[in-house]
């Protein structure tokens, strides 16, 4: 998963490729390179590391040209080095070429290439790809010809773009698998693996679909298939300004994504709450609720912080509308081969609507006859475009690669989802009334914690040395510890388990001592005095306790060595509330841990590859 650009008009293509780069560097960021058609000739420049080693070195040998393309990489074949990086040229150096996914028989095409004299310098797989269009280059056929050609032989997914210094009036640009979107301007054309590097430049675009190539020329652009059919596509606006993708005056994406909860919150309900009739409305999937209602069997599809809240998404459905309901590990639902009964309901949640797992178990359950719904956040993605109907978020762009806005609007989602369900189920109106009262409460409740960061802050100092973390939870709850544990491991790398409490006593407790920080989510609820045995057997083995609580429940104070306190509200909508201190403690100790909490190593927002 990586970000490319690319660019052609009559603007220098540097500036312009490089702040793209910038907006998509959190699609992956261990190296980056740019190729520039510069006096009739491509350079190439790349350098391992952050785009602004890229900078670096490009400031010190000036590119000038206005055709370009550039990319930053999140290795999967080959180390994350300078040689590795893209672009990668064609063995005459007449090609450059970018890519976003992965070619899966690289190996095949490499080895006969070599057989027939092409010379690798790289350990990548897309260095194959440039190759293969080389050999279809150099006999006869123009750019798109060689391009085509080329795709028709591989297998895998890939989001690229190709430029020869023979075509300096052409771009091509290509899809199939990973996102790749089209900017028109004024007389130039900018594509990128996303809007975010599109969006200072032009708000009109066209997504490609799977298969779809575009022929990009000065003044023209031709979109068609890879079997060279004309595509009539249609022009779509962006529906965000540049300021969402700015950080503010915050200073990380991550704290100011933490801060603007209550409005996201707020933004997910806006005109969906029906507070007269106790009861929510779901517009993108109005036309499907008579399937969602007598559905035999829901289920809920989807990775990483997206899967919590898909937990909690069916603590929620089976609850209170009372259907059966499976949450499923993407990555493992597709190769499962599972059983889908027929009028089964899938909804897949994803923030970028570009994760790769989430896309295949979504074509898997379509392919057994599920009807598949999505909860996305990014307008037009992929998994936007390709469900039956769906709901978005509104949550606005989410640049952070810790997720956290996204997490506390998809469970706000699927508590509208189901209070709409269960309200044409057995729930009557004036327990749907109190719903609404309390969904509507929740942005004022979150902002009231966020106040209180500066006390989080204090106890993430006394605890931002330690090497493990142990989070629990029950019911509800438990979701958010594992969801709080996934955040503190992304950005400040140390080891840490969310666990349902009860299970602590079947292994984890034996990790438990002095030195062991425990994170106990222990809000008054149905539960409560279950967990706060739990509290005991922790002490009792002088684990070190940072307890969530209710506002008012002075007696956990004599258990915990830290309490930090969220208001009261429904015990089936405490994750939006209780998962907020957890966002803040692991971003305070990343931030003491000297982390890079918005590109933290190894991750990328959006996992585009298997
Ligand atoms: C969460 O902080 C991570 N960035 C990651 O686990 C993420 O939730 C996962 O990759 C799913 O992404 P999606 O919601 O965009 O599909």
């Amino acid at each position: 998963m990586c970000g490319i650009v690319g660019y052609i008009g009559n603007k220098e293509a540097i500036p312009i490729l490089v702040e793209g780069l910038k907006r998509l560097e959190y699609r992956g960021y261990d190296s980056a390179g740019v190729a520039i058609l510069s006096n009739e000739k491509i350079i190439i420049e790349k350098e391992s590391g952050k785009i602004s080693e890229l900078e670096k070195a490009i400031s010190k040998s000036p590119l000038p040209g206005n055709l370009g393309i550039a990319h930053t990489r999140w290795a999967t074949h080959g180390y994350p080095n300078k040689e590795n990086a893209h672009p990668h040229a064609d063995c005459t150096g007449r090609l450059a070429l970018i890519h976003n996914g992965i070619i899966e028989n690289y190996a095949a095409i490499k080895t006969n290439l070599q057989a027939n004299g092409h010379k690798f310098i790289t350990e990548t797989d897309t260095e194959a790809l440039v190759h293969l269009i080389e050999e279809y280059y150099c006999n006869g056929n123009n750019l798109d010809e060689a391009v085509r050609a080329a795709l028709s032989q591989v297998q895998g997914t890939y989001g690229i773009v190709v430029i020869s210094s023979s075509e300096p009036d052409t771009l091509i640009a290509a899809k199939k698998g990973s996102p790749l979107v089209i900017g028109m301007g004024e007389n130039e054309y900018v594509i990128a693996s996303d809007v975010s590097a599109i969006i200072s430049h032009t708000k009109n675009v066209s997504y490609l679909e799977d298969n779809e190539m575009a022929v990009v020329k000065r003044n023209k652009v031709t979109i068609k298939t890879i079997e060279n059919l004309e595509v009539n596509k249609k022009v779509e606006k962006i529906a965000f300004d540049l300021d969402k993708i700015e950080k503010c005056g915050y200073d990380h994406f991550m704290l100011k994504e933490i801060m603007e909860q209550p409005q996201t919150i707020e933004d997910a309900t806006r005109g969906r709450l029906i507070a007269e009739e106790g009861t929510a409305r779901l517009g993108g999937i109005r036309h499907e609720i008579e399937s969602l209602i007598y559905a035999p069997h829901m289920l809920l599809s989807a990775c990483g912080t997206s899967w919590h809240a898909a937990l909690i998404g069916e603590y929620m459905i089976e609850e209170f509308v009372r259907t059966t309901v499976e949450v499923e590990y993407a990555s493992e639902f597709r190769y499962r081969d599972p059983v889908i009964e027929r009028g089964s309901v899938m909804f897949v949640i994803s923030q970028s609507g570009e994760t790769a797992d989430t896309l295949a178990a979504m074509k898997e359950a379509k392919r057994k006859g599920a009807k598949v719904l999505g909860i996305c956040n990014v307008v037009g993605s992929t998994i936007a475009r390709e469900s039956d109907a769906g709901v978005y978020l509104h949550a606005g762009p989410e640049i952070g690669v810790a997720s956290t806005k996204a997490f506390t609007s998809q469970v706000t989602v699927l508590a509208l989802l189901t209070l709409l369900l269960a309200r044409m189920r057995n729930l009557g109106a004036s327990k749907g009334v109190e719903i609404v009262n309390a969904i509507k409460a929740l942005p004022k409740s979150v902002a009231k914690i966020l106040e209180n960061h500066d006390t989080i802050k204090e106890i993430a100092e006394a605890y931002y040395k330690s090497q493990n973390f142990l989070y629990l939870g029950r019911g509800y709850n438990f979701p958010v510890a594992l969801e709080g544990a996934l955040k503190l491991k992304e950005i400040s790398y140390i080891h840490a388990e969310g666990y349902p409490a009860a299970e602590m006593k079947h292994g984890p407790i034996a990790l438990i001592d002095e030195n062991m920080p425990v994170v106990v989510i222990a809000t008054k609820d149905s539960i409560y005095d279950k967990i706060t045995s739990n509290i005991e057997e922790v002490k009792a083995r002088r684990g070190r306790i940072i307890a969530i609580a209710t506002e008012g429940d002075e007696e956990i104070k004599k258990r915990a060595d830290h309490v930090i306190y969220v208001p009261p509200t429904l015990e089936f909508l405490t994750p939006i509330l209780t998962i907020i201190p957890l966002q803040l403690l692991a971003y305070y100790i990343a931030i003491l841990r000297d982390c890079d909490v918005d590109q933290p190593r190894n991750l990328a927002k959006s996992v585009t590859v298997e």
